[in-house]
């Protein structure tokens, strides 16, 4: 029997009407499908999921809520809306018309960019698959299947890209994405810290807090490319990564709520006795994530990220409010350093720097919530700030790779490191005990020891609300 593919994959890019990019389709999507099944959330085959899925990119269409069974999840292709005589906004082609297909000169610069970014996908699903086995709640659980069901999306919205726009090279790469896999020891991901284990809810919570607002700035400067289908693509998928930032931003401020609850009930700030998890744990785990989330921007001082820039394939974040030239002649920008064992400032040009850029705009961003997770703190009448560490802490890309430094960036040498660090990242022993308390809550509106539950449910649902059913 032949599928139409062009109803099981909702889409905006005339599917129908392209032979060529349906014959790649039909060979990657049940390729794609025995990743997810291979890959995917364990277990979660039988299970019927109250979803959103993106039908169409208006307004009413991209956010469709009903039960789906997982398998069943049909994973669409969006570009948001062409702008009408779109223009390259940066680089040495600023002011020409925005490109329709690939230019070839930049042709492998872009390859590379988009495989880049789609293997990321595909990879936070794997990291995080075994997590619905220790759900806090259906509600927690029902977020953790829309975050995982739209990065396959993502994973189809830069194959799609590779598949209509690459020819041969662009569907090797397409297969290549599910070949690869999260910590595995031959074929690894691309980038790091999508190959660490995300195999508990606070973990999953801290990643989708910092991993998944990396996601947001790459994508953000990608939204800027010349490349107006990566371009439209990326905008598209940005709607999406809110609610992953959004799981993250709330699910860390329900555990800092009941941490504190249970601080104040007890008077005690050894909450772990009582199933909750202390403010310093919450801390490490902090210090962790948000440290290997600025290795993903890559080196402070980049020939790459020149290139990408002047070439007008990747901009910088929200580069049409910027007030400059978008050509960055003759401009400086600050950089770190280390050198001669101090931790100095560099005014490099400044086209080099739009890694350091980028990751500089993220801390801004990622230090709002964490305001907000200190104002639960104090409303509590609790003395204790959660900070980020400095971005010389535990870095393994950049200037700081060869060193060490104290959350609070004062260089300390290796044996005051291999001394100090289990109080600064979490150990083995406190993952254990996160582990020990992940025990799974499937009854509606009930929520693990260790979370409060949210404020409100999801599209208008109470929290009691099946959230997710087991038949
Ligand atoms: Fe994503
Ligand atoms: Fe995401």
């Amino acid at each position: 029997m032949s599928i139409d593919y062009n109803e099981t994959i909702p889409n905006n890019v005339d599917l129908a009407d392209d032979r060529r990019l349906l014959r790649a389709l039909e060979r990657w999507q049940p390729a794609y499908l025995k990743w997810w099944e291979d890959m995917g959330p364990v277990e979660s085959d039988n299970l019927s999921v109250y979803l959103r899925t993106a039908i169409s990119v208006e307004k009413d269409g991209w956010a469709n809520y009903g039960h789906v069974r997982m398998p069943d999840y049909r994973w669409g292709i969006f570009l948001a809306p062409p702008e009408e005589d779109r223009r390259i906004g940066f680089g040495i082609h600023k002011g020409e018309t925005a490109w329709q297909s690939v230019p070839g000169e930049y042709r492998s610069e872009l390859r590379r960019l988009i495989v880049t970014q789609g293997d990321t996908e595909p990879a936070s699903v794997e990291q995080q698959r075994q997590l619905g086995k220790t759900c806090p709640s259906l509600y927690d659980l029902r977020n953790l299947f829309q975050v995982n069901v739209e990065e396959g999306r993502h994973l189809w919205a830069m194959v799609y890209l590779l598949q209509a726009y690459f020819g041969r090279d662009g569907r090797e790469e397409a297969d290549m994405m599910l070949e690869r896999h999260a910590g595995d020891a031959d074929k690894p991901r691309i980038l790091q810290a999508f190959n660490e284990q995300t195999n508990d809810w606070l973990s999953f919570f801290m990643f989708t807090y910092f991993q998944d607002r990396d996601g947001k700035y790459q994508l953000a400067s990608l939204a800027e490319s010349g490349f107006d289908p990566l371009s439209r693509t990326c905008r598209f998928m940005l709607t999406e990564e809110a609610h992953h930032m959004f799981v993250g931003e709330t699910g860390i401020a329900r555990i800092v709520q009941r941490t504190c609850e249970l601080m104040r009930e007890h008077d005690t700030d050894d909450v772990r006795k009582f199933g909750g998890i202390d403010l310093p744990t919450i801390q490490k785990f902090m210090n962790f994530h948000y440290s290997i989330c600025l290795d993903l921007f890559g080196q402070e001082r980049s020939t790459n990220a020149a290139n990408y820039f002047s070439m007008g394939l990747k901009g910088r974040f929200q580069e049409g409010k910027i007030d400059d030239d978008h050509q960055l002649d003759g401009e400086v920008y600050t950089v770190p350093a280390f050198e001669d064992g101090k931790i100095v400032s560099l005014e490099v040009p400044a086209i080099t720097a739009s890694n350091e850029r980028l990751r500089a705009d993220y801390t801004k961003d990622s230090q709002r919530g964490v305001d907000r997770f200190n104002k639960i703190i104090r409303e509590h009448d609790i003395n204790f700030k959660l900070t980020l560490p400095h971005e010389a802490f535990n870095r393994g890309i950049g200037a700081f790779t060869a060193m060490h430094a104290t959350p609070e960036g004062k260089i300390i040498d290796d044996a005051e490191w291999e001394q100090r660090k289990d109080a600064w990242l979490p150990t083995a022993a406190d993952h254990e005990y996160i582990q020990s308390i992940m025990i799974p809550v499937i009854e509606p509106g009930k929520m693990a020891s260790w979370i409060a539950p949210p404020r409100r449910g999801i599209h208008g649902q109470p929290l009691d609300y099946e959230y997710v059913r087991f038949h």
